[in-house]
């Protein structure tokens, strides 16, 4: 079968680490067309065009998406904060209906996997401002859950949950603060729960799960939470498990109505553009979970191989080049 991958390079890092990760999958003997996307801000500092109507439908075609980061230099004033995060990764989760994310952590001696609901919650875009500018100026942002969204992810942590040896499921919210989508959060959570008896259940204030996650992350087995506690959570989560630069990322559409998006945690990190601190870890372990998503259980797998053998070498992968890839290749996995 030849698939047909949509590849956005993305910003920054991101064509270092998305060549490594295209090398590496046709190294591992998957079959597919590359189809090439020119999307991210460089783009749109050239032509203003953040994602155009043509790009989602050429993106619809595709088998799935590997991603690369995208966003400006932190330094970059020149683009409006949001602008390519709303207009291309925000919109691409909700128009794709990329409803969860899965981020799997494996430290020294956790190993945990984070699904953070991904359409919906303080990154809906409601909100607005009153008097703009003015020293009566009034800024809302608000927080929106439904009950389909809320559903359909909890759904899914718990199937995933079920599918592991510890089979726990923690619900991580914040409900004694945030009393309406905290009880629409955990009754959900509890009416679900029937579903799936195998599964015992926990729940965690994210302010304690934060606690936990630096002292003791081994309690960890499935963590199900909403999408900016899971956007934070998971830079926490990579931090103590070493570094985000080893973690990957599947936005999922689990019905496969739309190809999902597969791409690192970390971001476009332009400070670093070029120098052998560049760690396509990521974008590797997102590549192999894209794989694996496709069916490709032994190519994924053999990616996965591949990085362990290489990082267990005490070459960690921190640097792009012949060397890295002569590394994977001479791992006999390859
Ligand atoms: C992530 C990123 C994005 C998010 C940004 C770049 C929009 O931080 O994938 O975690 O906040 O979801
Ligand atoms: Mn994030």
């Amino acid at each position: 079968m030849t698939y047909r991958i949509a590849v956005i390079p993305g910003d920054g890092i991101g064509p270092e680490t998305v060549a490594v990760a295209v090398e590496v999958m046709g190294a591992a003997g998957v079959e597919f067309e590359d189809v090439r996307f020119d999307i991210g801000a460089d783009r749109f500092a050239r032509d203003g065009h953040v994602l155009d109507n043509k790009d989602v439908l050429r993106l619809r075609e595709c088998d799935a998406i590997l991603k690369g980061p995208i966003g400006p230099a932190i330094t970059d004033r020149t683009i409006p904060s949001g602008t390519v995060e709303r207009g291309i990764i925000l919109r691409l989760r909700t128009e794709l209906d990329l409803y969860v994310s899965v981020r799997p952590f494996v430290g020294a001696s956790s190993n945990f996997v984070v699904i953070r609901e991904n359409s919906e919650g303080a990154y809906a875009g409601e909100g607005g401002f009153l008097r703009r500018g003015t020293s009566a100026e009034v800024a809302t942002q608000g927080s929106v859950n439904t009950r389909l969204g809320v559903e359909r992810c909890i759904r899914h942590a718990f199937a995933v949950a079920a599918s592991r040896p510890r089979r726990v499921l923690a619900l991580v919210h914040k409900k004694n603060v945030l009393t309406y989508a905290g009880d629409l959060w955990q009754r959900t959570f509890d009416e679900i729960s029937p579903e799936f008896p195998d599964v015992s259940t926990e729940y965690y204030h994210v302010d304690a799960a934060c606690i936990h996650l630096v002292e003791d992350a081994a309690r960890f087995d499935v963590i199900v939470t909403d999408n900016l506690f899971g956007d934070i959570l998971t830079d926490l989560a990579g931090a103590v498990t070493g570094g985000v630069g080893f973690a990957g990322t599947a936005n999922l559409n689990p019905e496969r109505a739309f190809p999902s998006m597969f791409e690192p945690v970390h971001g476009s990190a332009h400070d670093i553009v070029g120098t052998d601190r560049v760690n396509p870890s990521s974008q590797l372990l997102s590549t192999a979970m894209m794989l694996e998503f496709l069916g490709e259980i032994e190519a994924g797998a053999t990616i996965r191989k591949a990085l362990t053998v290489t990082i267990d070498a005490g070459t960690a992968p921190n640097r792009i080049g012949p060397e890295v890839l002569d590394l994977l290749r001479s791992t006999a996995v390859l």
